[in-house]
């Protein structure tokens, strides 16, 4: 197999492991999706319940991709049927999710969504294949009440993404105590401790169902033991953070995804943000902001201004999704990264 070859199916179990939508997936060509090997090693990467379980995607997420492999080799020019065949085991996997009752919805609307393990590959080409961050979230949840932080939104990937691959993101969280507001599914906290050589790591966000999910399933799972250097915090904004005895924690640094969705909730995020740079050592605020909206990200902006903030937008683009090899993501919104400073 050619390195080109060997990097589509990299690619394509990666998408598949984030749950990147079917029709997105970026599946080889028919030509060697027929090897009985690259079948046998989809198989394996992929469909091998016993192997691969507890971190696999939903039964009706792993029959739609399967479905749609197996379509693509059957309906080619090049598929013989006299001589061509799918391999047994992807055959038996294929007959066992279309035996299994449909999955419930993705969200009930109630207060917690369903919630699948979700695992991202570094973009990072230079890194080994085996690094990944695992979360515990809802891939395909819309923008809701009381329930925006159960998945990992776009900029958070960009955030990433920005982090893990230029010199300049890496220096900002290298020997860092680093702190994450509004942190949802902890995907950027997770990043900087386990791949980004953080010194501490806090994650907090306002909603105590997620930062439960961190402190339990999202540590053990990305195989944290010290839970004393990464932990989850509730923080709700325009409350105190719940500190241990003593001083308040010293942080260098903190960082932010998509917090700017709302005007309302503005005034006290850049409160929050004030608060970390008068009292507890931040010297730096990163976020990144999806631009769904000027309007709302201007006040922003404004309120920046307002409290004399010094702000520089970051000069960094995520490469375009047929270019990307990990933390996939959208980029028809732009998404933009600023460091605040007081
Ligand atoms: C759009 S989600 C972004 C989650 C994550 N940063 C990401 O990009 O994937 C916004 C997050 O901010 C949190 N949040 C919103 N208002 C908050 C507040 N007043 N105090 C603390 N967290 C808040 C929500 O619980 C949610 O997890």
């Amino acid at each position: 197999m050619s390195e080109a070859e060997d990097l589509g199916i990299v690619r394509l179990v990666a998408q598949y492991f984030q749950l990147i939508d079917p029709k997105s997936l970026a599946i080889p060509p028919p030509c060697i999706l027929k090897r009985p090997s690259v079948q046998d090693r989809i198989y394996k990467e992929m469909f091998d319940e016993d192997s691969l379980s507890p971190i696999i995607p939903p039964a009706n997420y792993r029959l739609r991709v399967l479905k749609s492999i197996i379509t693509r080799i059957e309906a080619s020019e090049e598929w013989d049927p006299e001589e061509d065949e799918i391999i047994e085991s992807l055959m038996t996997a294929f007959a066992t999710l279309m035996s299994q009752p449909p999955d419930p919805s993705a969200t009930d609307g109630k207060s917690t969504p369903q919630l699948s393990f979700v695992k991202y590959t570094l973009p990072t080409s230079q890194t080994p294949r085996s690094q990944h961050i695992i979360t515990s979230e809802s891939r395909g949840l819309l923008y809701g009440f009381g329930s925006t932080g159960f998945r990992t939104w776009e900029a958070a990937l960009h955030l990433g993404t920005y982090l893990c691959s230029t010199e300049t993101g890496q220096e900002l969280i290298r020997g860092k105590r680093v702190l994450e507001l509004g942190a949802g599914t902890g995907f950027v906290s997770l990043l900087c401790k386990k791949h980004l050589h953080a010194e501490t790591m806090l994650m907090t966000d306002g909603n105590e169902k997620l930062v439960e999910l961190f402190n339990t399933t999202c540590l053990t799972e990305n195989k944290f033991a010290d839970t004393k250097s990464i932990q989850g915090k509730v923080w709700e904004w325009g409350t105190p953070l719940s500190q241990e005895e003593g001083s308040p924690e010293p942080f260098d640094i903190a960082i932010g995804a998509d917090l700017t969705y709302d005007t309302a909730i503005i005034p006290l995020l850049m409160d929050t943000v004030s608060i970390l740079f008068t009292s507890y050592g931040v010297k730096k605020f990163v976020l990144s902001a999806t631009i769904r909206n000027k309007d709302t990200f201007g006040a922003f902006l404004a309120a920046c201004r307002e409290y004399n903030f010094r702000i520089a937008k970051v000069p960094y683009e995520s490469p375009p999704p047929e270019d990307q090899m990990g933390f996939f993501h959208e980029t028809r919104i732009r998404i933009c990264t600023y460091i605040v400073e007081p």
